[in-house]
């Protein structure tokens, strides 16, 4: 593997959760692949998670790794081509990029949308040049549109928990918020979940469709009591419009999920990526219940980053 940016970047989905579940039974069974190996991790954003687990992922393999927060610690990047640097930015993506592939072995990037304008962010531009510019092997840390890290933690949650013999039923929820937040979550999940066996449905109000390229098999519905019926997992997810760009179109608080809503489901589990703001996202009574996933979901993260890393430094050998 050279790359994991999406789902697309995985031949065999269900091979790589049982692979990733395998190496959480065996953590330092492969201590010595990372062995001289560094894992620069570039975060033009703020993260918990993601810095933590790919860390500790990383150390597990054996490898060396370096953080650093750019958009806090770098010089201003500029990553537009053709203009005169006469402004704020100091450095070109190219140089810095191009530097970073002089120091690591396999690179980690964060990058979030601007949510102002979505050509632009559904481009992907920052990602694309950064793998360019620096040659490596790149993990996306969270990009404009996806979160891949995030779906295959998901995915390996969902299949921990699973009933036996069958099919689980997972949805996926909007839920209210105060900010706009991007679309990436909601969108790597979709593809995750469509590609994965299992009977998939999306729902949120109208207006917050997700781009079709992301939802192409799901079942999808605005009415979120019937969504709900005899699901096994839920996941709850706030993004803004993907339609009217990066636009909080409704913060309406009846569709934040509470233990009560739980009584037309399965027993259903209740997923989220975190951080999560209590009771205006998801109600804390589900948080502080044995409903809750969110902290397995966040420790299996772990998993996922240390599975992909295997794999590129595998390919690399
Ligand atoms: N879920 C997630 O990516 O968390 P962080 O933003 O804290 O990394």
């Amino acid at each position: 593997m050279k790359l994991f940016t999406s789902v697309n970047d995985v031949t065999d989905i269900s091979g790589l959760v049982k692979e990733a579940l395998h190496l959480k039974q065996n953590p330092f069974a492969h201590k010595e692949l990372g062995k001289n190996k560094t894992l620069g991790l570039i975060f033009l954003n703020p993260s918990l998670r993601t810095r933590l687990s790919t860390q500790k992922a990383a150390l597990n393999l054996g490898m060396e790794v370096i953080v650093m927060n750019i958009d806090k610690e770098g010089w201003a990047l500029e990553t537009r081509d053709g203009v005169v640097m006469n402004d704020t930015t100091v450095e070109h993506i190219r140089e810095a990029a191009g530097v970073m592939g002089e120091y690591f072995d396999i690179l980690g990037i964060r990058s979030f949308p601007s949510l102002q304008n979505r050509d632009e962010d559904y481009s992907e531009d920052i990602l694309n040049k950064f793998i360019k510019f620096s040659g490596l092997p790149l993990v996306s840390l969270e990009s404009g549109t996806r979160h891949p890290l995030q779906s295959l933690t998901d995915l390996i949650t969902i299949t921990e928990h699973a009933p036996q013999g069958r099919r689980p039923k997972v949805v996926l929820t909007w839920a209210p918020h105060v900010k706009a937040l991007p679309q990436a979550v909601p969108n790597s999940f979709a593809e995750w979940m469509c590609k994965a066996d299992v009977d998939f449905t999306i729902t949120h109000p109208e207006g917050y469709e997700l781009d079709m390229q992301f939802t192409n098999g799901a079942n999808i519905s605005y009415n979120q009591e019937e969504a709900l019926q005899d699901a096994d997992f839920i996941y709850v997810k706030n993004w803004s419009s993907y339609q009217d760009y990066g636009k909080v179109i409704t913060t309406d608080p009846s569709w934040m999920l509470t233990r009560d809503r739980l009584g037309v489901t399965n027993n259903a589990k209740v997923m989220h990526c975190l951080p999560v703001r209590r009771d205006l996202e998801l109600g804390a009574d589900i948080l502080d219940s044995t409903d809750s996933l969110v902290i397995k979901e966040a420790g299996n993260r772990v998993w996922a980053a240390q599975i992909v890393l295997k794999k590129m430094l595998e390919a690399n050998i």
